[in-house]
């Protein structure tokens, strides 16, 4: 994970822009919205899909996988600053640090948000893909776009935004539950599964099949961890303010299953996500440790 997690934190710096180019406080505020934090969960999934292909990788081929990691990262940072506004969740603490709002102003974590979704395709379009470094085909890079592009639209993450907005103080049916989370956090996750997978392309059989059940598994245990770890952990140990969810009455797991049904919930999720991976052996052994990870972690 450290090994991942530096290159990610390489790459991010790389491709932002610097704070000498103008406009200057804008590329500040993306810089803060993305570098020096978070745990980088979905540039981790994006590399261990593309490694559990049937052959090692190249350089190549691991810097495509880079670049592929600092688009869904940068589309997850976006969400977060618009996530974080008064007009969402209003919320003034984020890993550790002021909401990006806060420490610069509204409109500016608006145009961060807008910003960096650009960005993010601008990456899977561009040089940064398709270049001698990363030597994309440009029907991948095609394919990348569009996967993310459905997986955060209306019928994605902005989509499951709005759900969660319409829901508060509303009791949900879990079938509701599950729809509105596997939008606004499991479609990224999922995404990042598909498109480090695709970025390499060697995988045979139902092996595609298998993986995207397995990213469907953990994509949703993903948001029901983020509701138990809302309910039961501490501000400072999450870096955002613990018992949100409950102050702006947001239906979650907790609420409608208690938390000992929701991590019990939690980890027959990362259970089925590991059967999904039988048929890799070896190969699929980061993606089961991440599968852990997502369930098993403490922030
Ligand atoms: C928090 O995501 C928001 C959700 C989608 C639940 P993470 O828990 O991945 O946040 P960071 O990136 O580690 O800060
Ligand atoms: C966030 O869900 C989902 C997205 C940002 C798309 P939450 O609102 O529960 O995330 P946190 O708890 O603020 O990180
Ligand atoms: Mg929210
Ligand atoms: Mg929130
Ligand atoms: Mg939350």
């Amino acid at each position: 994970m450290a090994r991942v997690q530096s290159r990610t934190e390489s790459a991010l710096q790389r491709v932002l822009p610097d704070t000498q180019t103008l406009p200057e406080r804008l590329h500040a505020a993306m810089r803060y919205a993305v570098l020096g934090g978070g745990k980088r969960v979905r540039p981790l999934l994006v590399h261990a899909a593309g490694e559990a292909a049937s052959r090692p990788l190249s350089a190549a081929e691991s810097v495509r996988l880079d670049i592929v990691a600092c688009s869904v990262e940068c589309i997850h940072a976006y969400s977060l600053a618009h996530d974080d506004l008064p007009c969402m969740d209003d919320d003034v603490l984020r890993r550790g640090k002021p909401t990006v709002h806060v420490e610069y102003d509204e409109a500016t974590a608006l145009l961060v948000g807008d910003s960096l979704q650009a960005l993010a395709f601008e990456l899977l379009s561009g040089e940064w893909l398709t270049g001698k470094q990363a030597a994309t085909d440009a029907g991948t890079s095609m394919e990348l776009v569009r996967i993310l592009a459905t997986a955060i639209g209306s019928r994605g993450m902005a989509g499951g935004q709005a759900i969660d907005l319409v829901s508060v103080g509303k009791t949900l049916t879990l079938a509701e539950l599950e729809r509105m989370h596997g939008y606004k956090t499991g479609a990224l996750i999922r995404a990042s599964v598909c498109m480090g997978a695709r970025a390499i392309g060697e995988f045979c059989g139902d092996e595609l099949a298998q993986m995207d059940h397995y990213a469907r598994c953990i994509g949703l245990a993903f948001q029901v961890v983020d509701d138990i770890l809302d309910a039961d952990s501490t501000t400072a140990t999450l870096g955002k303010t613990s018992g949100k969810d409950a102050v702006n009455n947001k239906p979650t797991y907790v609420n409608i299953m208690g938390l000992s049904r929701a991590r019990d919930f939690a980890d027959e999720l990362r259970l089925e996500a590991h059967r999904h991976l039988a048929g890799f052996g070896g190969r699929g052994k980061r993606l089961g440790e991440l599968a852990d990870f997502v369930v098993l972690r403490k922030f």
